[in-house]
């Protein structure tokens, strides 16, 4: 199978936290290569880049560029919330597929633009809504779509995942920052995921 050609626009929190192991360290990262990346933040895409041997004439700082002058398949849109909109619509333009970190965006308007522009260029835009693929989660939906558990009435959720300090002497700080608990409680940063599965699999079904 060839790899998909993927440029990386945005190389800040969520990359250093999450998506690097994906992209360089996981069972997936074969199918992947990372042919461009691209942040108006030039020291942390420089770490990222040197990290992991990206080409100097690879590292852009507008999204723009990095679509015309490089051959891709797809872009990782991995800005802000409030960010993602546009670069999702300059790759789709391009033809390109997109995928972006949840939530989509954090208004229904930036979200809708971007949902209506992968419809009308017939391209593929993903959410990383991974908790669609969580063994349990998937096992509950099979559960209540063969009536296990009767008519939707209420449900509890408990989240067991927990915010680890990933290494409290890292700068720039993030989940090892003083204010990160109360500026980012797991009502916002994870309870999206589950509003994101009752909304699909278990409200849908009584409406
Ligand atoms: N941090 C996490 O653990 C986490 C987890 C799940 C989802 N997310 C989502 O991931 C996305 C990114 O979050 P984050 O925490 O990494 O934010 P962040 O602010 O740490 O990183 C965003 C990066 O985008 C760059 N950027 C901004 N505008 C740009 C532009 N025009 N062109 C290129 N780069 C640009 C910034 O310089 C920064 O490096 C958000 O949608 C967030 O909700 C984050």
């Amino acid at each position: 199978m060839e790899k998909i050609r993927l440029g990386v626009i945005g190389t800040g929190s969520v990359v250093r936290e999450i998506y690097q192991h994906l992209y360089f360290g996981s069972d997936y990262s074969h199918l992947i290569d990372i042919e461009a990346i691209c942040d108006v933040n030039e020291k942390g895409m420089n770490e990222f880049g040197d990290r992991y041997g990206i080409p100097r004439d690879r590292r852009f700082s507008d999204y723009g560029q990095m679509i015309e002058k490089v051959k891709l398949d797809a872009v990782a849109v991995n800005t802000p919330d409030s960010l993602h909109k546009a670069p999702v619509i300059r790759a789709l333009d391009a033809g390109l597929d997109v995928l972006v970190p949840k939530p989509l965006a954090d208004n229904v308007g930036d979200a809708n633009c971007m949902i209506e522009k992968a419809k009308d260029r017939a391209g593929f835009l993903g959410v990383d809504f991974h908790k669609r693929e969580d063994p349990r989660i998937k096992e509950a939906k099979t559960r209540f779509s063969n009536g296990d558990y009767g008519e939707f009435q209420s449900s509890v959720w408990y989240m067991l995942d927990k915010l680890l300090v990933a290494d409290p002497n890292y700068v720039p700080r993030f989940f090892a920052s003083e204010n990160f608990a109360s500026e980012n409680t797991p009502v916002s940063f994870l309870t999206v995921h589950m509003a994101e599965r009752i909304s699909w699999d278990f409200t849908r079904r009584v409406r």
